[in-house]
């Protein structure tokens, strides 16, 4: 049976957290891996979520099944959390995902149900993830220009040249907030400008909201993704709450869909059941538990909501120290950008040579594409960090 399968290449990302742990340098400095570290490089348990555990393990009678959508209050909750009171919401429907790989897993099998071979636009940079699961579920996966690697923003001429070009119901994938491993985000006046072309254009927009409350806050993040609910007929948004509830081997998302009617969104709601049935069956409980008790209780949701700002705030400051100190060091600004992106990501413009050279010469840890986590930076560490990586990019 297994004669002829070769070994799978291995996943950069994760072999590069298995060099970084085998690695004895005591000095040694991991920006790879995207989840996010206190000041004492640690990724801790929010106290939000450990206080909804303990009410969780008291409260629990059960464990018997829940269903294939999931908790449904959890996913009402979170809903409310994206689209606010929008007043489309009885053209939404959503049901809890493992995550938002999940949630993008599911989505892609029904959009390749919906339409086979179907084109989907991604940008360039994203995600590896992003070609492998449309690729998998069966759709074309093309790409369109994002990021303009002289300014370090989003190329929006170029984004929305092509964009113009694309066939009508052809899908779009589109990062709601901070989450193109670049760094950079549209501004809220590009973001009109896209929705505008997606709008004139009929194409089918999928939001990847990985990251809301980590760029500006809550409600500022989702405002992409509520603009383009507002404008357009149909959609797709996979959301995790890995990140900004601290909770990534959880495994709890959801995926929503915006239809042209009520029913229209409650039948592609119930396929996405069948999906989820044949996959997985059913989402695990604990992470999706710990979130609705958070959102449900006004006291321990302003918690949560600090929590979320003093993550937020530790990256925006991470990234003002690091592009003042390539300042003080190199005299100019062009590493400037890194105080203008959001978010936990910036690609830093190195090569993959410079990455290798950074792990072995200097034990830093960035991504082959130049790809670093600010969250992963401790304050005590810029100073070696510019170091390597000037002396690297010099030569
Ligand atoms: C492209 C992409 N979007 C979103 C996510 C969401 O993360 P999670 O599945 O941990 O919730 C991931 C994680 O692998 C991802 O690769």
């Amino acid at each position: 049976m297994f004669n002829h399968l070769e070994m799978a290449s291995p996943d950069k990302i994760l072999s590069l957290m298995g060099l970084f742990r085998d690695d004895p340098r005591p000095e040694k400095i991991d920006l790879g891996i995207g989840v996010y570290r206190d000041l004492s490089g640690h990724t801790p348990i929010l106290a939000c979520v450990r206080e909804a555990e303990q009410r969780l393990l008291a409260q629990q009678d059960t464990k018997t099944y829940v269903s294939p959508v999931g908790d449904e209050r959890f996913t009402q909750a979170l809903t409310s959390l994206v689209f606010g009171d929008h007043e489309k919401l009885e053209r939404m429907s959503g049901l809890q995902t493992p995550g938002g790989a999940g949630a993008l897993r599911l989505l892609a099998g029904l959009l390749a149900q919906a339409r086979p071979g179907g084109r989907i636009w991604v940008p360039d940079p994203t995600w590896t993830h992003h070609h492998a699961v449309f690729a998998d579920a069966g759709l074309d996966v093309r790409v369109y220009p994002y990021l303009n690697g002289v300014t370090h923003a989003v190329d929006v001429e170029a984004m929305l040249d092509t964009l113009l070009r694309v066939q009508p119901g052809d899908v779009v994938l589109l990062h709601g907030c901070c989450h193109n491993p670049s760094g950079a985000d549209p501004t809220p006046e590009q973001w009109r400008a896209i929705v505008d072309v997606i709008v004139q254009r009929g194409l089918f927009p999928f939001v990847d909201l990985a990251y809301q409350g980590f760029g500006e806050g809550l409600e500022q993040d989702a405002a992409a993704t509520r603009l383009i609910a507002r404008q357009v007929p149909e959609m797709v948004i996979a959301y995790s709450c890995s990140k900004n509830f601290g909770i990534y081997r959880e495994r709890t998302g959801g995926a929503f869909v915006l239809g042209e009617t009520a029913s229209k969104a409650a039948a592609a709601k119930s396929q996405l059941a069948v999906l989820a049935r044949l996959a997985y069956s059913m989402p695990p409980d604990h992470g999706a538990s710990v979130v609705r008790i958070i959102l449900e209780d006004e006291p321990l949701s302003i918690a949560w909501r600090v929590e979320l700002a003093t993550m937020r705030d530790k990256i925006q400051k991470a990234r003002l120290t690091l592009a003042d100190a390539f300042r003080k060091r190199t005299g100019g600004d062009r590493y400037g950008f890194l105080a203008r992106h959001k978010g936990m990501f910036s690609l830093l413009g190195t090569t993959a040579d410079d990455a290798v050279r950074l792990r072995e010469d200097h034990a830093v840890y960035v991504v082959g594409d130049g790809r670093i986590n600010l969250a992963g930076l401790q304050l005590g560490s810029v100073d070696r960090f510019v170091g390597a990586v000037l002396s690297q990019t010099r030569q």
